[in-house]
């Protein structure tokens, strides 16, 4: 099982950015030299995380990330997206914490020693708890809280990063943190997701300002999260259907980002379920952008019924992930096509892509022929977005390593390195030297024919 393209693709060009992918708190550990961050509080909370682990070791990044910037060496990546950690770079005075500062910027130079571009997401998630306890992203208070924190740690970078993200998946944030409940702080209230939306897409411009000023030779925008809607059938019951699901899981997020405006949607809401949008702030939310991050991993299938405007049909019989999500690579070309179609959109990083497999180790190999076969597809779909018009200039695998699985605990592997827990050592998948390999012969022939794979 390889990776392959057709030779003449715009994937095939070594300018095209290749690159793997984590996160802070699901892979570094050290959790006793930061702040305690919400995703603590959740993990220690009962009945949480599926096998009541935590993030207090993971994979120990913390103290083996020097092997492990080799190991990134390793596969040939062009670059390395990572998050920082809140918690572990400002006090609770929201002042610089020295320590915390210096491992990421020990990161920083050696990925520049390198030449692997650092790609740095300033918020992924581990919000710090003595935040949460006034009122997290459901105070306003936050995204300023968040500014501040942008401002002093962009500042102690300099020159070291090539890109920022100021959020990863907002929606993530907001709907599974606060209206579902099931990600940190775990809130489940119907009229709390678009008010945290709403203060996590303020955070986000302001820190868009703060970047333009501190930081104007950065690569610099959002991650957002994308899973398409589609309609169980043609009828227009079903179509608004989709078309309403996708009006709060995916153009809640970007439109506001590329607009300036929330969908029309919001007229629709209870008024208890409404942001509080104060004068200026969607001024401020709609940020010119540098570039568009998008994650993608499936789709969702809705149906209208009596009771209901939209309910998500399962597509029991389709090819599913580990996580039981489906596989289904098409959406991925239609949702990058219909982005296009529907903004102006800055060059596309795909930030997120990847798949969780029950891998098992054998004679110290892991076979994971699915992985690959996922990555081959995907970014065959990619191809032919990017033939129809889209921007894309870079693609990262997620992940890197296998991790902490929010929600999940460890038991789900999104990893291209195998990770095992008890002795920490890392094994390089067969996706992952597929995935180097692919990347490491890119614009090594001129191109012979469309059909002959890079
Ligand atoms: C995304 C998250 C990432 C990881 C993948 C599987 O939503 O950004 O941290 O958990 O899903």
């Amino acid at each position: 099982m390889t990776i392959s393209l057709p030779t003449t693709s715009p994937l095939c060009s070594p300018s095209f950015v290749y690159g793997v992918a984590t996160s802070s708190f699901q892979i570094e550990g050290g959790a006793s030299e930061r702040l305690p961050s919400i995703w603590d509080t959740f993990c220690d909370t009962p009945g949480k995380v599926l096998d009541g682990s935590n993030g207090a070791v993971a994979c120990n990044h913390f103290e083996l990330w020097e092997q492990d910037l080799d190991l990134i060496d390793s596969l040939g990546v062009d670059a390395y997206r990572f998050s920082i950690s809140w918690p572990r770079v400002v006090n609770q005075q929201g002042e610089l914490n020295q320590a915390g500062i210096d491992f990421y910027i020990g990161i920083l130079d050696r990925l520049n020693d390198k030449g692997i571009k650092p790609f740095v997401t300033l918020y992924h998630w581990d919000l710090p708890q003595h935040l949460e306890d006034k009122g997290g992203w459901l105070n306003r208070q936050t995204a300023y809280d968040f500014r501040d924190y942008v401002d002093v740690v962009t500042k102690a970078f300099g020159e070291r990063v090539h890109s920022y993200a100021t959020l990863n998946e907002p929606f993530c944030s907001a709907y599974l943190g606060y209206e579902a409940g099931i990600h940190a702080p775990g809130l489940a209230c119907k009229t709390y997701g678009k008010k945290a939306a709403h203060h996590l897409l303020l955070a986000h411009g302001l820190a868009m300002q703060v970047l333009q000023k501190n930081s104007p030779n950065t690569e610099n925008g959002i991650v957002l999260n994308f899973t398409p809607c589609y309609p169980e059938s043609d009828s227009s019951a079903d179509r608004e259907a989709a078309n309403i699901a996708d009006a709060h899981f995916n153009d809640w997020y970007i439109r506001p980002v590329m607009t300036g405006v929330y969908p029309d949607l919001i007229e629709q809401l209870p008024s208890s379920e409404k942001p509080e949008i104060q004068p200026g702030d969607m001024d401020i939310i709609n940020q010119p952008l540098d570039f568009m991050g998008v994650n993608y991993y499936t789709r969702a299938v809705y149906r209208c019924d009596d009771e209901h405007t939209f309910v998500l049909v399962p597509q029991d019989d389709a090819p599913k992930t580990d996580m039981g999500w489906e596989i289904y690579p098409q959406a991925f070309t239609d949702l990058l096509v219909d982005l296009h179609k529907r903004y102006t959109l800055p060059p596309i990083y795909i930030t997120e892509n990847g798949i969780a497999e029950a891998d098992t180790m054998s004679q110290g190999a892991v076979n994971d022929r699915t992985r690959t076969a996922y990555y081959s597809q995907h970014l065959n779909a990619l191809h032919a977005a990017i033939l129809q018009g889209v921007d894309v200039v870079g693609y990262f695998a997620w992940s890197l390593l296998d991790n902490f699985e929010w929600a999940e605990g460890y038991e789900k592997r999104f990893g291209i390195v195998h990770v095992d827990y008890d002795t920490q050592k890392r094994t390089i998948k067969d996706s992952g030297l597929s995935y180097s390999h692919f990347i490491n012969q890119r614009g090594d022939s001129a191109p012979i024919s469309a059909k002959e794979p890079c």
